[in-house]
């Protein structure tokens, strides 16, 4: 039996991407840190698709997390891997504390790439398997006020694309989600607002998950998002600093 592991599969985009690979029949494994929650996802699951779910309740900004995910998965086929839990955080980056950056680094990059490693060897040793990291199209530019955030996710893309040019021609298939704005809990928690435009939740699951299964190496949902690619980098990341202050000013008042 098959599994599909999902990292932030509890809430948001990943509960969302874990809706669509149970419509195929496909069991899941979710991972995230609040056990209530990865619960009351798992019996949603499987009383509507009828699927097995498993929970891991694993906070994977903690050293070692992604070892101790991969342990956890025994000896379970893991036929998809989405590396999707992560977070960002709005400010001036000089006074974001450390330990903050220092988690986000540790979730977002230290904990994608273990998994990663940990993953695509075992799928290439089982002759099949895919990864879908997902990035921001934010990883395109320079952000001003979110700018750890930022960063990580152009590791993210970057990784990713390095990734699948090292297995392009293999049985392992990888590729990287750079949603834009999208409606879920991550902007509260990340002391944002959501646009008016952010795209909901289950429609960029629903366009992630086909692209996915087309073989699509970067995949952007949204024509705006993927025309924003194409931006030269200085002029977005002035747009975005503008944004963002404004934000950070409406925070501060508010
Ligand atoms: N929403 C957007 O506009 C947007 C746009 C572009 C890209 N993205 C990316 O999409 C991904 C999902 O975001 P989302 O909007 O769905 O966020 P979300 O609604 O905040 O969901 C985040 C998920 O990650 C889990 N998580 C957070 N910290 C964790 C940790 N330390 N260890 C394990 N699990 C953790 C959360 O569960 P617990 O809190 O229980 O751990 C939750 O299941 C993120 O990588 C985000 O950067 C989002």
């Amino acid at each position: 039996m098959a599994y599909t592991l999902i990292t932030g599969g509890s809430q948001g985009l990943g509960f969302e991407l874990a809706k669509c690979f149970a419509d195929d029949g496909i069991d899941l494994i979710l991972c995230a840190r609040n056990q209530d929650r990865l619960n009351t996802a798992a019996a949603y699951l499987k009383e509507k698709y009828g699927v097995d779910v498993k929970t891991a309740a694993i906070d994977l900004s903690e050293k070692d997390a992604a070892e101790r995910l991969h342990e956890e998965c025994g000896d379970k086929k893991i036929s998809h891997l989405v590396n999707n839990a992560g977070i960002g955080f709005l400010g001036e980056a000089r006074r974001i504390p450390k330990e903050k950056d220092e988690q986000l680094i540790a979730l977002n990059i230290t904990a994608l790439t273990g998994l990663t490693k940990l993953f695509l060897s075992d799928m290439l040793a089982a002759g099949s398997g895919t990864i879908l990291n997902v990035a921001s199209t934010g990883a395109f530019v320079p952000g001003p006020y979110i700018a750890s955030y930022y960063a990580s996710k152009a590791y993210v893309l970057s990784y990713t694309e390095a990734l699948a040019q090292e297995t392009a021609g293999s049985s392992v298939k990888v590729c990287c989600l750079c949603p834009g704005p999208v409606r879920t809990s991550f902007y509260g928690k990340s002391g944002q607002t959501a646009p008016f435009y952010a795209m909901d939740a289950e429609k960029c699951a629903r366009y992630a998950y086909r692209k996915m299964k087309e073989g699509e190496t970067l995949i952007i949902p949204g024509v705006l998002n993927r025309l924003s690619r194409h931006l030269p980098a200085g002029l977005s990341a002035r747009f975005i600093g503008k944004m963002k202050s404004g934000q950070l000013k409406d925070k501060k008042d508010g």
